[in-house]
């Protein structure tokens, strides 16, 4: 029988009124991450937040930042002194993935790829083995509250069938519906903005995506 995946929940924080940031972190801490964007209105056509705020996020959740920056380097050494979990970097971002994948490594964060909807899985193939977890867009990166992109899940498909144990993070458009056929495709790790912080009962949310 194959082994049952640990199904993990990272709230993406993007949608929270940022006035009450530490009482919305508090409303998820039932997930098991907690999915930070940064944006830098470079790589994405929108400005979101950087280490300043992060640095006063109270939480025991592990902090996962997904980086959607132009010179994503600039920012290892920071993340790393306040304690951030794993890191993703676009393969859109850099021309040097594999020094930045070590570098992220070497600053003791899991260190994570992200790839845009349009960019291909083959594309990473080989440093699979370098990565702790590979990130499958499912929307344009930028904003939240955009509609899943089903190109993803044959993505998801295809990475697990080159790779049983990397994790896989979905990113995008995740409400219980998405969740379900992403985790059938072979994902482990769900991120959901506004389908968890627009629900009334944020508990009963982040349940109904692991299930
Ligand atoms: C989009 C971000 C997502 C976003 C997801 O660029 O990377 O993490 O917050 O939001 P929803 O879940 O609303 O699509
Ligand atoms: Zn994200």
């Amino acid at each position: 029988m194959p082994k049952k995946r640990k199904i993990l929940i990272s709230p993406s924080i993007l949608s929270v009124n940022f006035g009450q940031l530490n009482r919305e972190v508090a409303s998820v801490a039932s997930a098991d991450m907690l999915h930070l964007d940064l944006m830098d209105h470079h790589f994405v056509p929108n400005l979101s937040f950087g280490v300043p705020v992060i640095k006063h996020i109270k939480t025991k959740l592990l902090l996962d930042c997904h980086l959607m920056v132009e010179n994503p380097e600039l920012y290892l050494e920071e993340l790393a002194e306040i304690g951030v979990y794993s890191v993703t970097i676009h393969y859109e971002a850099t021309k040097h993935l594999h020094r930045l994948i070590d570098r992220i490594k070497e600053f003791g964060m899991k260190a994570s790829v992200a790839l845009n909807p349009a960019t291909p899985v083959d594309l990473i193939k080989d440093i699979l083995p370098d990565l702790d977890m590979v990130l499958i867009m499912s929307v344009n990166p930028g904003f939240g509250g955009q509609r899943f992109i089903d190109l993803a899940v044959k993505k998801i498909k295809y990475l697990r069938s080159l790779d049983k144990d990397i994790l896989i993070q979905v990113d995008g458009g995740i409400n219980q519906e998405t969740a379900k056929i992403c985790r059938n495709a072979g994902a482990d790790v769900l991120v959901a903005g506004s389908y968890i912080f627009n629900a009334k009962d944020k508990v009963k949310a982040i349940e109904s995506l692991r299930k």
